[in-house]
Parts: C-alpha cells; structure tokens; sequence
C-alpha cells in the first residue's frame, strides 16, 4: 500500500510555523492549559496507560452526546483523523468504490484513495450556495459503493446540510447497503449559536467520526472518536491496536474536564467567530473598488470561508508568492482539489486576520497590475 501525499497537510505543517501571518488554521485560537483547567488539580492524573478504546468516564461522557449510543458504541482515537483513517480501513478493500462529498478535507479522501478504493465525488455546488447535489449523488452509487463519506459542516466551505438533505442522503446509504460516515468534527462551531442536526440516530449502518479540535478549540489534546455499532466499535479497536494504542492519560483526562464545560467551551468558539467573521464580511465588500473582486457564501459554521477571487490566477501560485513574499500562509483551493479560491481561516487572533486580509489585498493588487501591463 502506497499513500499519495496529503498535500495541505504537509503544507501547513512545514510552513505555519514559519511564517508571520498565519490564516491557515481551520479551528479558532485555542484554548490554553490554565483555561481549560480552571481549578481542578491535575497533579493527581496517573500517567499510566489509558484503556485502548478509551476510558469508561470518557466514552460516558461521549455517549451523552449522541442519544441512545452505549459505551462500547465508541471508540476513542487520536484525533478526528485516527477516526477517519481507521473507518477507511476497517471497511475498504481495493477496488471498492467511495461516494464522497466535494470540496472536503482531503484526509479521508487520500486514504481512502490509497487504500485502492475507487472515489467518486458528488459535489457541494458552489454557484447554488454549496448545497448538495443529491441527484449527483442518487446516480454516483452503485452496487459496488461500500461508503459514502460526509463532512458536515463543511471543510472547507462552512456549508451545513439541512434536515431534508441528510434524509435524503440517509435513504441513498440505506438503499445501497453503504456504510455511512459523518465527519461532524465542526459541529458545535455554528455561527447562529444553535446546533446543526447530528446524522447520529437517523440511520444504523454509520460511522460518526468527530472530536475535541474544532468546536472545541482543542486540536492539542488529539482526542477525536468514532460512534458506531457495537460490532464495528469492536472492529475498529483492534486495529487501533496495531495504530497508536491508547490515548496519552492527560489528554483522557482533559477531554473529560472539556466535555463537562462543552456549553461554556461552545459559547467561547461561536463568540470568536461571531467577532471575526464580519471582518472577513467587511474585507470582501472591500473590494467592491478592487481590481480583484471577491465573493464568497456566507460560512454558517466552523472559522473557515471559502472566498473565490476574480483573477485566472493559480491558487497556488498566489499563496506561494504570499509565503515567500509576505510571509503569509492561507490554504489554496487546489489542496480541495479545486481553484480560484483561498480558505481563509478566521479563527486567528483578530490583528493577525485583519493584518493578513490586508496583506492579500495587496498582493492580489499586484497580481492584477501585472497582469494588465503584460495584456
Ligand atoms: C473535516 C475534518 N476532519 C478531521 C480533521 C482532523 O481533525 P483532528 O485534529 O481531530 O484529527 C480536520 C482537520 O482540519 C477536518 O477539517
């Protein structure tokens, strides 16, 4: 088995650490140690293994959130990508086929891809305000789809599925036999304040993938799960086994201390996007006068928006020469396999963002100025 390249990931990682201006994160600035803790002591946390599915008052409290699901109805893993990666492997064998939403974080993708199973897209429609297209999706499944993989809300458009889109999607899984899986790792983070619906208890044949990163401001800990069948749970487990074993006891602990405080931790995610967002509003009505117009649709969760510039130029030439120049990182649209648009993540401190907006301003100036003197 042979991985293509996570080609984002890799990015982020070799340069986020680099640069002077970073709008490339997907989450809201995180919390710290002292915050998350408050007064509770850790000194008596025992550094000892922790249970390889989890611990029992960990996976109690996961459980609460999905109601109906039972503890040994989940699997604690390290992170939400543990959670993906383990779904994909458990249940593909090559030359199976995914049907998998567009534009998506591209880790279940690429895995799954690598796992030598077919994927094929069924897209979010930029121009219908990234609404599904269900009728792309009736006609991608086929005997041979074993998955139909979900991100929602949506990475990277902040897009989030109503009520009768997930149900029509729940009769397409049904219909197929398809394991279905949900990456809800952004639910929580809604814009309004009130919590999408959950593909939790609409069908039985799921994997709900989700965890502490992004709603929660905790990409730190590592701590994601995956809520599933009984049978499947156990499945997962032992391959994780064989994967990174068990969950560092600290971060067991802290998940638990964070999932007791998740309304306080919610309301402090959606208070910073609440503050943020409307700079990201202000800065694309900003270039109304431009010579390169932006639009977006509105982000209804998490602290990312897809904003498409009005320029022929390469997404990835654009952050290249924001990297080099400016010393700015931002996420490309050719890292959802896609172009003409930046991921611009407004989760960072407020200076950083507006600083970072401006700079983009300036370069796509620049662009656009070339561009005219070359014609
Ligand atoms: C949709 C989605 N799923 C999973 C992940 C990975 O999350 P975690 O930090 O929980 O592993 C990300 C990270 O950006 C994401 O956007």
């Amino acid at each position: 088995m042979k991985f293509e390249p996570f080609v984002m990931e890799r990015c982020l990682c070799r340069w986020e650490n680099t640069v002077d201006w970073n709008i490339s994160e997907s989450g809201v600035h995180p919390m710290t140690l002292a915050e998350l803790a408050g007064d509770v002591d850790l000194g008596d946390t025992l550094l000892g293994y922790t249970q390889s599915n989890g611990t029992i008052p960990l996976r109690e409290r996961i459980a609460a959130l999905y109601p109906g699901s039972t503890v040994d109805q989940i699997l604690v893993t390290t992170g939400t990508a543990e959670a993906n990666f383990l779904s994909a492997l458990t249940t593909l064998s090559p030359g199976d086929e995914v049907v998998a939403m567009v534009p998506n974080y591209m880790q279940l993708i690429g895995a799954c891809r690598s796992l030598g199973a077919r994927v094929i897209p069924f897209p979010l429609v930029e121009a219908d305000g990234w609404r599904p297209d269900l009728d792309a999706l009736e006609a991608a499944v086929s005997p041979r789809t074993r998955m139909i993989a979900i991100c929602n809300p949506n990475n990277p458009s902040g897009a989030v599925l109503t009520e009768d889109e997930m149900n029509r999607i729940v009769e397409v899984a049904e219909r197929s036999g398809a394991w279905l899986l949900s990456d809800e790792v952004y639910r929580g983070a809604e814009v309004s304040g009130e919590e999408c619906p959950t593909f939790w208890g609409r069908t039985s044949k799921i994997l709900l993938n989700a965890g502490l990163s992004k709603a929660f401001g905790l990409p730190g800990l590592r701590v994601g799960w995956t809520v599933t069948t009984e049978a499947k749970a156990t499945e997962l487990w032992g391959h994780r086994d064989y994967s990174s074993l068990a969950l560092s006891a600290m971060s067991d602990r802290l998940a638990q201390i964070a999932l007791d405080k998740r309304p306080q931790i919610l309301e402090r995610t959606r208070s910073i996007i609440r503050r943020q967002l409307p700079i990201v509003e202000r800065w694309i009505a900003s270039h109304a006068g431009h010579p390169v117009r932006l639009r977006w649709t509105r982000p209804l969760a998490g602290a990312i928006a897809a904003v498409r510039y009005d320029h022929p130029i390469r997404s990835e030439d654009l952050i290249e020469r924001l990297r080099i120049e400016r010393s700015l990182l931002v996420v490309p649209a050719q890292h959802f396999e896609m172009d003409g648009f930046l991921r611009i993540g407004f989760g960072a401190e407020p200076h950083v963002l507006e600083t970072a907006l401006s700079i983009i301003s300036e370069t796509l100036a620049e662009v656009a100025q070339e561009t005219a003197v070359a014609a």
